[in-house]
């Protein structure tokens, strides 16, 4: 899996070429796009067809409908800001990476029961930080964290340094990209 994941909000289908653009000579070869904008399945399928070196997720999918039209535009991954069942199964039968969103111990368990053991850690400020990943870890060693919500570069590392960690979430990804293509003109 790629160490970073870029949380990607599309406004306009138009946006997106400078988007993924921006992220590809930033290094990033993934980008999750997010189901809160209208044209969220257009800007994937655009993107998968577009961007065929790039890893193309969904993010914000919160239920069975948008999981199967993400996938449909040709999503290769899937993230939630929490659990859904109904989700984790469809990607189950699919063979699709599903990261769902879990902060708490009960969470974590569901997601374990439905074969899940790399879950977003979501807000991870919010819910604790590192010090959270930790103590999460301690019960569940088998569980692998992506720690997404309010992370940027003044903590980025730490949370690197954690052997927990499979990657990292967040928008601030695809800001630094925007503002390097903007410096670099
Ligand atoms: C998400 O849905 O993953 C978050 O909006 C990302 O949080 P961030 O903007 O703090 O990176």
């Amino acid at each position: 899996m790629e160490k970073f994941i870029p949380v990607v909000v599309i406004k306009e289908l138009a946006e997106t070429d400078r988007i993924l653009t921006a992220l590809k000579n930033n290094n990033i070869h993934c980008a999750e796009i997010t189901f809160r904008t209208a044209c969220a399945a257009e800007a994937i399928a655009y993107a998968a067809q577009h961007y065929p070196d790039m890893k193309i997720g969904a993010g914000t999918v919160i239920n069975a409908a948008q999981c199967e039209t993400a996938l449909a535009a040709g999503a290769t991954f899937i993230v939630s800001p929490g659990l859904s069942p109904a989700v984790a199964e469809i990607c189950n039968a699919r063979g699709i990476p599903y990261y769902p969103g879990c902060v708490t111990p009960t969470e974590i368990m569901a997601a374990l029961e439905l074969g899940i053991t790399t879950v977003k850690f979501f807000p991870a400020n919010i819910y604790g930080g590192l010090k959270a990943l930790k103590a999460l870890s301690a019960p569940f060693p088998q569980v692998k964290f992506i720690p997404t919500g309010g992370v940027d570069r003044s903590n980025i590392d730490e949370f690197l340094a954690f052997d927990k960690v499979s990657a990292i979430g967040g928008s601030f990804f695809v800001k630094e990209a925007l503002e390097k293509m903007e410096a670099d003109k």
